[in-house]
This record gives structure tokens, C-alpha cells and sequence, in this order.
């Protein structure tokens, strides 16, 4: 597939089929993503890839978590809620999955089961969780992580895959560092769905709209 047509294609995906991705295909993205830039080349990431009993024994968890209303210690800060045009984008991503959803605003617990959705990996059969080290863990690693994110996210494109890059499964670090064997020196910096797409998924119709690049866009002598 062309580079174009993958970016063009790519959109983050909530609703999946419950067909397991072949180990072989994801080891061939991860392969293919690692091609990232970093800062100084310090490559700053790990992988942990999930699917079969031990990823449905952390979506239990983590809802568990979450539904008891456990406080949430991501290892990295979350910023202030947004407000202004921020906070606009990201009301209308909200209504957007609501309406094609049919969850009306008054729906609360319709809500809540759309909240342990999303920190069940959206159901998808397999998920990749990122995660760095405290020797490494500045602005920078998270920018690299970021960058290697995308490059997973396009790739997954490439083979018929779709990918929601998620903060919501990563509320709990230790419960992913318990289950990777992982020291409390690593941190969890995101996860990341992934599987095939259930087109027949109402959310998986949203259209975000993204801001036309005039309004975004300064250029200087060009
Ligand atoms: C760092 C990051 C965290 C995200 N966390 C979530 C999340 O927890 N839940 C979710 O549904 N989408 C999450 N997303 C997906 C965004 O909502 C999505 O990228 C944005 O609405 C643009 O839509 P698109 O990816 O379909 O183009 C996240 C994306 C990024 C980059």
C-alpha cells in the first residue's frame, strides 16, 4: 500500500472483530515501526504485546479499576482539562461517537459502559502498550514515542488493521508492569488497540473533522 493512502486511510478505530492477529503480523509492524526517529537515536521504547487470557485478565482488571472508582496514577502527568477551541474538538468527538452510538446525553449508565469499553482496548483481540525508563523518560522519549506510535498506526493500515491509540489503559501502570515483569524503573507511556476493523461497528463511522490548514498555518517568506 502506498505511504499516501495509509495516512489517508488511517483513523482510530473502536469497535473490532474478535479475530486474533497473527503474531507473525504484528512482530512484521512492530519491525516496521521501529524505523522511528529518536532523540540522539536513544530509542526509547519497549514493547509489551497482548492478546488471548492475559490481555482479557488485564481488561478485567483495569474495568474492575476503573468501575470502583480506584483514583487514576498514570506515570505521567495528565494536563488541565481543555477549555476553548481545545475543549470544542474534543466536545465534538464526544457527540460525534455519542450520536452514531445512539447515547443520548442523559444516558449516564450508557456512558459508564462506553468508558469500560474504551479501557477494555475497545474489545480488540490484541494490544500494544508502550512503555520507557526513567534514565530516558523527558519530553523528548515521549515526542520519539510518539512518533513510533504513528509508524504502528500506519503500518496497521497496511495490513488491514485498525489501531486506537489510547491514555485510558494506561491509568494504572502497575497493573501492566505486574503483568510484563517490569521494574517500577519503567514507565508506561501509552497503549494502543489494535485488530481488525468491525466496519458494522456504528462508532467506526465517525468523520473527525481536522482543522483546515489555514487556520493553523503561518508561513514566513515562503
Ligand atoms: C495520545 C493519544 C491518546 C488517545 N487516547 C484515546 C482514548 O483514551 N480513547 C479514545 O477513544 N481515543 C483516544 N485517542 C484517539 C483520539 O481521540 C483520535 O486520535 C482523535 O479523535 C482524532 O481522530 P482520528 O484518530 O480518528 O483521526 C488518543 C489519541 C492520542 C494521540
Amino acid at each position: 500500500m502506498e505511504l499516501s493512502e495509509a495516512m489517508k486511510l488511517r483513523k482510530s478505530i473502536r469497535g473490532y472483530k474478535a479475530v486474533p492477529v497473527p503474531k507473525e503480523t504484528l512482530a512484521q509492524i512492530l519491525d516496521m515501526a521501529s524505523n522511528a526517529p529518536s532523540a540522539n537515536n536513544i530509542q526509547p521504547w519497549e514493547f509489551i504485546i497482548l492478546g488471548g487470557e492475559v490481555l482479557d485478565e488485564l481488561k478485567k482488571i483495569l474495568e474492575e479499576k476503573y468501575a470502583s472508582r480506584a483514583q487514576p496514577h498514570p506515570d505521567f502527568q495528565l494536563g488541565r482539562a481543555p477549555t476553548g477551541v481545545y475543549r470544542s474538538r474534543q466536545v465534538a468527538l464526544g457527540k460525534s461517537l455519542f450520536q452514531l452510538m445512539d447515547i443520548t446525553r442523559e444516558d449516564r449508565e450508557s456512558r459508564r459502559q462506553w468508558v469500560l469499553k474504551m479501557i477494555r482496548f475497545f474489545d480488540a483481540p490484541n494490544a500494544i502498550i508502550i512503555a520507557t525508563d526513567t534514565e530516558v523518560s523527558d519530553h523528548l522519549s515521549i515526542f520519539a514515542i510518539g512518533a513510533i506510535s504513528q509508524n504502528i498506526a500506519l503500518a496497521a493500515v497496511n495490513f488491514g488493521l485498525g489501531t486506537c491509540i489510547e491514555n485510558v489503559v494506561v491509568l494504572y501502570p502497575e497493573v501492566i508492569r505486574q503483568i510484563a515483569r517490569m521494574p517500577e524503573s519503567k514507565k508506561i507511556v501509552i497503549g494502543i488497540a489494535i485488530g481488525y476493523p468491525d466496519w458494522d461497528f456504528p462508532a467506526n463511522e465517525v468523520q473527525v473533522s481536522h482543522e483546515p490548514l489555514a487556520s493553523i498555518t503561518s508561513w514566513h517568506g515562503v
